[in-house]
């Protein structure tokens, strides 16, 4: 007998940042954060597990067709650790329950879009790898449960546990046990909030999101100033989607990702996660708020130099004409969005 799940996570976009981590090996973070989770139907990570007791002995996994090492103690070894102690207890109160929990897992990964290029490939990847082996293992934990479990394999993942507008609090107790995502609102609630994600380079960033965070910590000032102005953008932002008052809403996340570049910035040796066409794109959006009186579409920049533009569907054709019009996209485009399903069809490369 096999047991195989399949399951897909979409990424999400923080508006107001994760970067520092006051607990590296828990991931706890130095502040709390909120996003919008995107629609699946777009940018997804799908991952298949299966457990088969006579596969050698060890997991292993693999992403994008490609063996990434499962470290142990490393993040995603912690993760899968964790959901296999849930699955023994169901299994220690049933014992006609199939043994899993026992069983190697061979896991396979793909993401429809670049992979480590700022795009939030850590919170769907985690996010789909957590869900997967929950559901691989019939887990009766809740999304906010797992979260915890996603958290440490990528801060930004517990986010993705759940659609429409989340807020990852940070909690205050030291081992974590607080320290996960929540619902602020479900995507029904502002169903006119729309994202246009700007591909500026599909190439691996070089200083990743763990590394970056923590030179930030351990060198910037300007970031311990940052960690007194989050609470109340977490406020007023919390506010503004509950109002769904775009202005708010815009300022406050173009100023919270303008803050946190400018900390990796100060970071040393510097970061520079944005390039000369990010900062064209900012001054783009920024010149069409100025002409329209008011904020229309709202710029962010996770790590990395890919831009996601929020706006709302009556402006989005506006939005649109102006990027194109400034930076036509690429020849070939088209070509590379339709080998991506066969991509991701492609299974386990180890079968
Ligand atoms: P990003 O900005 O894309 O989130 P990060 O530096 O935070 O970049 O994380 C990239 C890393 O996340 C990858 O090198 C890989 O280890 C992990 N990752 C990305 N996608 C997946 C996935 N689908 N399954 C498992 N791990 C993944
Ligand atoms: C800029 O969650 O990728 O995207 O926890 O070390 O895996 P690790 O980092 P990660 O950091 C995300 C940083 C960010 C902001 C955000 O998503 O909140
Ligand atoms: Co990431």
């Amino acid at each position: 007998m096999v047991y195989e799940a399949t399951v897909s996570a979409p990424v999400n976009i923080a508006c107001i940042k994760y970067w520092g981590k006051r607990d590296t090996k828990l991931i706890i973070p130095t502040n709390s954060s909120l996003s919008i989770t995107l629609s699946q139907d777009h940018l997804r990570s799908t991952t298949t597990c299966r457990a088969d007791p006579r596969f050698e002995r060890g997991d292993r996994l693999w992403l994008n067709g490609k063996e990434e090492v499962i470290k142990e103690n490393g993040r995603t070894w912690v993760c899968i650790e964790e959901l296999r102690r849930w699955r023994r207890a169901m299994e220690e109160k049933d014992k006609k329950l199939p043994e899993l929990s026992e069983m190697p897992l061979r896991i396979a990964s793909y993401n429809n879009f670049p992979t480590a290029a700022g795009l939030a490939s850590s919170a769907s990847g985690l996010a789909a790898l957590v869900s997967s082996l929950s559901t691989l293992f019939s887990l009766p934990q809740t999304p906010s449960q797992l979260s915890l479990i996603a958290r440490q394999g990528s801060g930004s993942a517990c986010r993705s546990l759940f659609g429409g507008f989340v807020a990852w609090r940070e909690g205050l107790a030291s081992d974590g046990s607080d320290s996960m995502a929540q619902q602020v609102a479900p995507e029904t609630h502002w169903p006119e909030m729309q994202a246009l994600i700007c591909v500026v380079s599909d190439q691996k960033k070089a200083t990743s999101s763990t590394a970056g965070m923590q030179a930030t910590v351990e060198t910037s000032a300007l970031f311990r100033q940052r960690l007194q102005v989050v609470p109340s953008r977490m406020d007023a932002i919390e506010s503004a989607i509950k109002q769904k008052d775009f202005e708010s809403f815009a300022k406050i996340t173009m100023a919270d990702s303008n803050t946190f570049h400018a900390c990796c910035l100060d970071t040393t040796p510097p970061i520079f996660y944005m390039n000369d066409v990010s900062r064209s794109i900012i001054q783009l959006i920024e010149q069409l708020n100025k002409a329209n009186g008011k904020p229309l579409a709202a710029y962010t920049f996770d790590a990395g130099p890919n831009a996601v533009i929020y706006t709302l569907d009556k402006y989005m054709p506006v939005v649109i004409k102006a990027v194109q019009r400034f930076f036509p996209p690429a020849q070939d485009l088209e070509d590379r969005l339709n080998v991506m399903p066969a991509v991701e069809k492609a299974g386990f490369p180890m079968m």
